[in-house]
């Protein structure tokens, strides 16, 4: 006879870990099941993924057919395919992020790499500092380890570096990690000035804290010069745990990334992975290591930078054109995102709320509150200009703009709802 346990289990009567509670979950990976279950005509500013067009699929299918055989569909080396590691150091060489093939461990991902700088340094309770606003992504994996976050202010210039002495010394305790994204962060855009990563480093060594340098974006600017990456501001400095990916340059959908750490972590760093994966999808490392061999990520990233650039600007001209002084937004000099805040009457719009509305309309942002490990900015929400075209972007501007006047007449009483 078998027993029917449904009726009387319910998930508080499991026997769930502590660190359960702590799994929080991602609202903007979220938005993607939410997308994907809709019908209607949406423009998607809400994920921060390639353009379509901007994948080279026909490549790739040519490499496919060049790489699938049986040693791509066995288990890999989990440190990586050698030919992909090879080739990638070998790339890296030309740009403002040098490494050598011994730091390098690739991964399913920018997620694993952070997931693994947390398992690593993160015990339940010690205190982490994450940028506000910040990719939340990351902030629930610190949180996923028990971390307790410390959000610390952003401008312009990136992560407020200044401000982080005091901000410590209220806490009582010094961090044990520091999770910035130091280029075209985000959600905001915005790029670590250099005054800023030489402090940053500083502080880390006082405090003998990590630095979790998240940068996926790095390789994207299309507007002014390239800053050094803070490996190159403090070579073989073990206290950096230096997070990539191939998501933003090629395509999130081959799960393929890497961290850069000191050669005395990487054995660590290795036995973490064997807990979790084994080893990186090979047929996806070695399409990439082949993309990379045949000298096409150059050419790539450049039509990338062409392309992203125009779709930036773009974005901000439909903003100005439909919506004026009504809000104000960063201004990236790479990446993939704008940060818009809602200005005077329209300030009292909570983004949350204007999420669902303009989704009826026909339009996906991530509200601010999504990206803020303590829930802040609901005057506020994050564009992703890069996957969508200028003719769509307009449209889309122009149906956020009806969502807020609807939430606005809402405000005023003059709603017909
Ligand atoms: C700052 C940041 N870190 C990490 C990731 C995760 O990258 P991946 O999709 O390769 O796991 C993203 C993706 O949006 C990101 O923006």
């Amino acid at each position: 006879m078998t027993v029917d346990h449904s009726a009387t289990r319910s998930r508080d009567t499991l026997p769930l870990a502590d660190r359960a509670a702590g799994l929080v979950g991602s609202v903007i990976d979220s938005s993607t099941s939410l997308l994907a279950a809709q019908t209607h005509d949406i423009v998607r500013f809400a994920m921060g993924s390639p353009a379509d067009e901007a994948v080279p699929l026909a490549e790739f299918r040519d490499i496919a057919d060049q790489v699938f055989d049986h040693s791509s569909m066995t288990y890999g080396a989990t440190e990586g395919e050698p030919v992909l590691l090879d080739n990638l150091v070998e790339y890296l060489a030309g740009t403002s992020d040098p490494t050598t093939e011994d730091r390098v461990t690739i991964t399913a991902g920018g997620m694993q790499g952070l997931d693994l700088a947390c398992k690593i340094f993160i015990n339940p309770g010690d205190l982490v500092i994450v940028e506000s606003p910040t990719y939340t992504n990351g902030s629930a994996t610190a949180l996923s380890y028990g971390a307790e976050l410390l959000e610390a202010p952003t401008d312009e210039n990136g992560l407020i570096v200044e401000a982080l002495p005091d901000l410590v010394a209220a806490a009582g305790r010094t961090p044990k990690a520091i999770y910035t994204i130091p280029n075209f962060q985000n959600p905001s855009g915005t790029t670590l000035s250099l005054p800023r990563r030489h402090q940053l480093l500083e502080l880390a060594h006082e405090w003998n804290a990590v630095i979790i340098d998240d940068d996926p974006y790095g390789l994207l600017r299309f507007e002014g010069e390239d800053l050094p990456s803070l490996q190159a501001l403090s070579p073989a400095d073990p206290l950096l745990f230096s997070v990539r990916t191939f998501s933003k340059i090629l395509a999130p959908g081959l799960r393929v990334g890497w961290v850069d750490t000191d050669p005395a972590l990487r054995q660590l760093v290795i036995n973490a992975k064997q807990a979790m994966d084994t080893c990186t999808n090979v047929p996806a490392q070695h399409i990439v290591a082949e993309f990379i061999r045949r000298g096409g990520l150059d050419k790539h990233l450049a039509g990338l930078r062409t392309e992203y650039r125009h779709r930036k600007d773009s974005m901000q001209e439909s903003l100005h054109r439909n919506l004026g002084s009504r809000v104000t937004t960063t201004d990236p000099e790479g990446g993939f995102f704008l940060w818009l805040t809602l200005q005077g009457e329209d300030a009292r719009i909570s983004t949350q709320k204007l999420f669902e509305t303009a989704l009826a309309e026909g339009v996906a942002f991530i509200p601010g509150p999504a990206l803020s490990a303590s829930g802040r900015f609901d005057d506020a929400l994050r564009l992703c200009f890069a996957s969508t075209t200028p003719e769509r972007t307009e449209e889309g501007i122009i149906r956020l703009r009806r969502a807020m006047d609807l939430e606005l007449d809402a405000l005023n009483g003059s709603g017909n709802s």
